[in-house]
């Protein structure tokens, strides 16, 4: 049996840091909101084990990857299931680079495996499973937008806003989440949490407010060490964006647009070294991104 279907990158519209936990992990809290830059997964039952296969060269293939790594906890928690798998992995989504390819490809292939295996899954059971695999998983199961608290896993979906434009700069090398978040030195004293703030402004789809509001706790940690990003953020805003923000831990900045002309005009006009562009729009509806099979099941 055979199953395809695409998973979208993320961006982060904000994203908090309140502290350090006990478990190594921070309590954060954050806007996420899907883009339509899309990866391939071609899923194909097969009697045993679990097969990576990738069209990136620089991609693990073996029991680290994210994908393999979700097909092989669903096998060890699903004794029943006599089956393997063949994954081919068609990648779009650059990695390292706060985009979430890596947990959005372990979540479509957890989202596949329910129904080819049929396991009867629901979405809440899936993202738990997926909290497992790494803190964005869960978002990938859940909503196209929703905000994340805890380490990312706890989240609430939010009503889509009105279609924007995303601008995606990446320049071009990895950024490794861990040692972002290693470098990170929190204040003691109590700092302003403008979460609920862009929510506001997201709901009502006020573009201006919203790109006025975007930010990043981890955004100045990462521009000490590559100064490139500030650059490219204030190229994006000085060719019109409304806002321009590095996504995650980076390495890729964003900049939004309410109008499609005036993106497409940045995107063509963006003076680059070489970075690479992708021009999206927000996900309103998990019906843009995957078929019916997933959508309709269980
Ligand atoms: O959960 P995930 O494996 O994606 O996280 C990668 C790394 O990012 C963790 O090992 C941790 O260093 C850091 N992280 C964190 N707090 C979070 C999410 C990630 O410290 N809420």
């Amino acid at each position: 049996m055979k199953l395809a279907l695409r998973t979208a990158a993320k961006i982060n519209l904000g994203l908090h840091i309140h502290r350090k936990r006990d478990d190594g992990y921070h309590e954060l809290e954050t806007l996420f909101q899907m883009v339509s830059l899309c990866d391939r997964i071609e899923l194909e039952t097969r009697p045993s084990g679990v097969i990576i296969e990738c069209d990136q060269p620089g991609i693990p293939t073996d029991e680290t990857n994210l994908a393999a790594k979700a097909a092989n906890l669903l096998l060890a928690r699903f004794p029943k299931v006599k089956s393997g798998v063949r994954i081919r992995l068609i990648k779009k989504i650059p990695s390292g680079a706060g985009l979430g390819g890596g947990s959005g490809n372990a979540a479509g292939v957890l989202l596949a495996l329910n129904r080819l295996w049929e396991l009867g899954l629901t979405r809440r059971e899936l993202a738990e499973y997926g909290a497992e695999l790494g803190s964005d998983v869960p978002f990938f199961v859940t909503a196209p937008c929703a905000l994340g608290r805890g380490r990312g896993e706890i989240l609430e979906p939010v009503e889509p806003c009105k279609k924007f434009y995303v601008l995606l700069v990446n320049p071009g090398f990895p950024i490794s989440t861990s040692s972002v978040y290693k470098a990170l030195k929190i204040k003691l004293t109590k700092r302003e949490n403008h979460i609920s703030i862009l929510r506001k402004f997201f709901e009502k789809s006020d573009f201006s407010s919203l790109g006025e509001s975007l930010y990043n706790d981890l955004e100045p940690i990462v521009i000490k060490e590559f100064p490139v990003i500030q650059a490219i953020k204030n190229q994006l805003i000085s060719l019109g964006a409304q806002g321009a923000l590095l996504s995650g831990s980076g390495s890729t900045v964003f900049g939004i647009f309410a109008d499609s002309v005036q993106a497409q005009s940045a995107r063509d006009r963006f003076q680059n070294d070489g970075w690479d562009l992708f021009l999206t729009e927000n996900i309103r509806n998990f019906s843009e991104v995957f078929p019916e099979e997933i959508l309709n099941y269980p």
